[in-house]
């Protein structure tokens, strides 16, 4: 959460005290002198300390392989959403989905209730590596692997960054591919091979940034970030 916010939480400081505080050196993260009041801090991952006293944030972060027919919306009159998949006990009001899957792709959706963790992830200027495994309607050719790599131009004349396609095996009329984007239009990998005439039949999240869906984790089922997957997001954290 922003470090202004958490000082005001939980020291309840005036505003002419919090800007003391920070003028007066007071305000520490990890042992070093802090001045951007907007950073986002985590006491998993950063060391607070204020005016001498330690302090302590309470965020969750979940990872979730989505199963299809659920929305990723906070809430929806007729769909079940990827939060309510999180029991009551361990759901804060403000759990939400980073970034957006269809209701009928599967895989790695990350919740959390750190808005500016979840904001940072999606600029598109954080290039934040997001790959799918894909089922195509047709076979995926050398051609189509090399307008990925161009910038795919969906029907309309948007232009889509540089894309890697794997072809991981095509049969008569289906093939399975492995594709990595760094942006997040909407439908955007449907759209990408629909530029190509093909139709995208089922799809999975599989990785995004530094976290990996773990195999073990069945459909509809969630678990806390490790301390190892949250250090690797701690770049994400500004
Ligand atoms: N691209 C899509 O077309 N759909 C998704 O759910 C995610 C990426």
């Amino acid at each position: 959460m922003r470090l202004d916010k958490l000082i005001e939480e939980q020291l309840h400081t005036s505003r002419k005290e919090m800007k003391r505080l920070f003028l007066s050196r007071k305000v520490l993260i990890d042992d070093q002198l802090e001045m951007n009041p907007q950073l986002n801090v985590d006491s998993r991952l950063h060391k607070i300390e204020v005016a001498g006293q330690p302090l302590q944030t309470k965020h969750v972060y979940y990872l979730l392989n989505k199963p299809a027919g659920v929305v990723t919306a906070k809430k929806d009159a007729r769909f079940q959403t990827a939060t309510e998949l999180v029991t009551k006990h361990e759901r804060p009001a403000d759990l939400y989905p980073v970034g957006r899957l269809d209701r009928d792709t599967t895989g790695l959706l990350l919740l959390t209730d750190n808005g500016q963790l979840g904001y940072a992830l999606l600029q598109p200027g954080s290039k934040v590596e997001k790959t799918y495994l894909a089922t195509v309607n047709e076979k995926v050719t050398a051609e189509d692997v090399a307008a990925f790599a161009q910038g795919i131009v969906f029907h309309g004349g948007i232009v889509c960054q540089p894309a890697k396609l794997e072809v991981l095996s095509v049969g008569a009329n289906e093939s399975r591919v492995r594709l990595t984007i760094q942006e997040g239009k909407f439908h955007q990998v449907k759209k990408m091979f629909l530029a190509c005439g093909k139709k995208v039949t089922a799809l999975s999240r599989v990785a995004m940034g530094p976290l990996r869906l773990p195999p073990e984790l069945l459909a509809g089922e969630y678990r806390g970030l490790t301390e190892s997957e949250l250090q690797q997001l701690k770049k994400y954290f500004r």
